[in-house]
C-alpha cells in the first residue's frame, strides 16, 4: 500500500481563516508532486463523470423524519432506545429530528436546487405496519405516496431503502432479528411496499448496513436492542440474509419494474504486514464486514469469514437456506467512509490491549468473537474528521476496484459517503456556512472514484451523506454530516458551501467547478 498525504491534510491543520473558500493555498510540507499517488489539481481538472451519472444525497427515516408517534405509527426500537436514559449523547431523541415528515417539500426543493438526480431515503417499517405484521396503515402508505410523488415531480429518482434500522418494537419483543420468523415478516412488509409504491419506485435496497445493526445491536450492544452475545449476532445475521432473499422475491413478484440491490457498509481492509497471516486476516475482515450479506445473495454461500469451519449450527442454518438466500442482485450498493488496517489475532498468546480477539469494535468487544480472529483498527495517518474518522480518499478507489473484480464488474451505486464537520453559519459571511474541509473531502474522493470508472468500474451513482444535519444515532445531534445545516431550534435549513459546490458538480459532471 502506498503511503499518501493529501491536500486536505494540510487544509485540516492550516486554520479556518485560510479556508474560507477563497482559493486557498495548501501549506503542504512536501510539494504535492513528490507525494506518491496524491490527487493532483490537474487530475481534478480533468475529471469527467459519465453522461447520465446519478448525483444524489441520502438520509434515513429515523434520522430525519421526526413525527415519531403520528398518523398511526408504531414504536420502533430506536424510539425505545432513545427514550431510555443514558443511551444517546446529550439525551437526544429522534422525536422531531429534522421534521422531514412535515417539511419534506422544503427538502425536495433543496434537492432540486442542487441538481440532484437521486434521493436515497428509507421507509419507516412501523409507519407501514405499526406492530410489524398484518394489514398496512393507510396513513403511512399515503405519506410515502405523496412524498415520492413530490420527488418524481421534481425529476428526482426515489431510491428506497426498506430498513434503515428502525425495527417495530413489537418485533423486537418477539425476539428481534435472531428470531428467524422475521425473514417472513420482512418479506410481507417488502411486498406491501412494492405493491403500493412499485408504480413509483423502481430502485429498492432491502437493508442498510446489515453487519452494523446486527453486530452493534446483538453482538456488542451499543445499538438497540443493546444485546451483547456473539451467538445472537450470528443468528440475527442469518435471519437478515434469509430476509434479504425473501424480500427480493416479494418485491419482484409485486412490481415488474423493480430493481433490487443493497446498501452495505464497507471499508477496504489493508493487511498490517505482508505476512500470510495478516493477509488472511484482512481477507476475513472483508468477508465478515464487507461481503457477508453479498456473497450469500450472489452465490448462496457464506464467505470465508471464520478461522476454521463456518459455524452453521450457531447461526441456526437449515438445509435449503442457501437457496433462500441466493438472489442475483441487480446492482451492488455500498457506502465508503474510511479504511481499516487488519492483522491476525488467531494466536491466543497475542490478545489485544483489552484482552480481546477479533472484531472491529475492539474497545467494546471484550473478546466475544471466537471465530474471525482478526484485529481491525482505523489508522490515523490521514486527517481526522470532527467525527473522528480518518480521511482516506484513495480507499474508495481500492474498494470499488475490489468489488468490480470479485463480482464480475457489477453495476455499482455508492449509497453513502461523507464526513462530519461542525461548521456553522457565519455572520461575517452573511450567514453562509463555509465548510471547506467537506468540499475537499468530496473533491479528492470523487477524483479517486472517477479514476476507478476510467479503470473499468461500472459506477452509476454517488449519494453523499447527508442532505441534512440529522440525528446521528448514539451520537445524537453532536455530529453534523449534512451538506445542509439544520438549526434544530427552529428547523431552519441553510445549504452549506459544500452543498452549493456539490450542486455545481452535479450540474457540470466535473470537479473543477
Ligand atoms: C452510516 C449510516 C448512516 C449515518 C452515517 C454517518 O453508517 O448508514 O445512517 O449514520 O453512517
Amino acid at each position: 500500500m502506498d503511503r499518501r498525504q493529501f491536500i486536505s491534510h494540510s487544509f485540516a491543520t492550516a486554520g479556518s481563516a485560510l479556508l474560507a473558500g477563497r482559493g486557498f493555498a495548501a501549506e503542504a510540507s512536501v510539494p504535492l508532486e513528490q507525494v506518491p499517488g496524491a490527487v493532483m489539481p490537474a487530475e481534478i481538472g480533468r475529471a469527467r463523470f459519465p453522461d447520465g451519472f446519478m448525483w444524489g444525497l441520502a438520509t434515513a427515516s429515523y434520522q430525519v423524519e421526526g413525527a415519531w408517534n403520528e398518523d398511526g405509527k408504531g414504536e420502533s426500537i430506536w424510539d425505545r432506545f432513545s427514550h431510555t436514559v443514558g443511551k444517546i449523547r446529550g439525551g437526544a431523541t429522534g422525536d422531531v429530528a429534522c421534521d422531514q415528515y412535515h417539511l419534506y417539500p422544503q427538502d425536495i426543493a433543496i434537492l432540486k436546487r442542487l441538481h440532484m438526480k437521486s434521493y436515497r431515503f428509507s421507509i419507516s417499517w412501523p409507519r407501514i405496519q405499526p406492530a410489524g405484521t398484518g394489514a398496512p396503515n393507510q396513513k403511512g402508505l399515503d405519506h410515502y405516496k405523496r412524498f415520492v410523488d413530490a420527488l418524481l415531480e421534481a425529476e428526482i429518482r426515489p431510491f428506497c431503502t426498506l430498513y434503515h434500522w428502525d425495527l417495530p418494537q413489537a418485533l423486537e419483543d418477539r425476539g428481534g432479528w435472531p428470531n428467524r420468523d422475521l425473514g417472513g415478516f420482512f418479506a410481507d412488509y417488502a411486498g406491501i411496499l412494492a405493491k403500493n409504491l412499485g408504480d413509483r419506485i423502481t430502485v429498492w435496497a432491502p437493508f442498510n448496513m446489515p453487519w452494523s445493526f446486527t453486530y452493534l445491536g446483538y453482538g456488542v450492544g451499543v445499538f438497540p436492542p443493546g444485546k451483547a452475545d456473539y451467538q445472537q449476532f450470528l443468528k440475527a445475521a442469518h435471519t437478515v440474509n434469509l430476509a434479504q432473499g425473501e424480500a427480493f422475491r416479494a418485491i419482484k413478484a409485486a412490481s415488474t419494474k423493480a430493481t433490487v440491490g443493497s446498501a452495505y457498509g464497507m471499508a477496504p481492509a489493508y493487511p498490517k504486514t505482508d505476512s500470510d497471516a495478516d493477509r488472511a486476516a484482512a481477507a476475513r475482515y472483508h468477508a465478515m464486514n464487507n461481503v457477508y450479506f453479498l456473497e450469500t445473495a450472489m452465490h448462496g454461500r457464506y464467505p470465508k469469514a471464520f478461522v476454521g469451519e463456518i459455524p452453521y449450527e450457531a447461526m441456526g442454518f437449515r438445509p435449503g437456506d442457501d437457496q433462500i438466500m441466493k438472489v442475483p442482485l441487480d446492482w451492488i450498493g455500498f457506502h465508503y467512509y474510511t479504511r481499516r488496517i487488519v492483522s491476525d489475532a488467531s494466536d491466543a498468546s497475542h490478545p489485544g490491549s483489552d484482552g480481546s480477539f477479533g472484531t472491529e469494535i475492539e474497545d467494546t468487544a471484550g473478546g466475544r468473537d471466537p471465530y474471525t480472529r482478526f484485529r481491525a483498527v482505523m489508522p490515523t495517518e490521514g486527517p481526522l474528521t470532527d467525527g473522528g474518522l480518518e480521511v482516506w480518499p484513495h480507499g474508495i478507489y481500492d474498494l470499488v476496484m475490489q468489488i468490480t473484480r470479485e463480482y464480475n464488474r457489477p453495476i455499482i451505486e455508492i449509497t453513502e459517503s461523507g464526513c462530519s464537520y461542525l461548521d456553522a453559519p457565519y455572520e461575517k459571511e452573511n450567514g453562509r456556512v463555509p465548510d471547506p474541509r467537506r468540499i475537499e473531502f468530496f473533491r479528492e474522493e470523487l477524483a479517486e472514484l472517477v479514476r476507478a470508472i476510467a479503470d473499468g468500474a461500472n459506477v452509476g451513482a454517488f449519494h453523499a451523506w447527508s442532505l441534512l444535519d440529522n440525528f446521528e444515532w448514539a451520537d445524537g445531534y453532536s455530529q453534523r454530516y449534512g451538506l445542509t445545516y439544520v438549526d434544530f431550534r427552529d428547523q431552519k435549513r441553510t445549504v452549506k458551501d459544500s452543498g452549493l459546490w456539490y450542486g455545481r458538480v452535479a450540474a457540470a459532471n466535473r470537479l473543477d467547478v
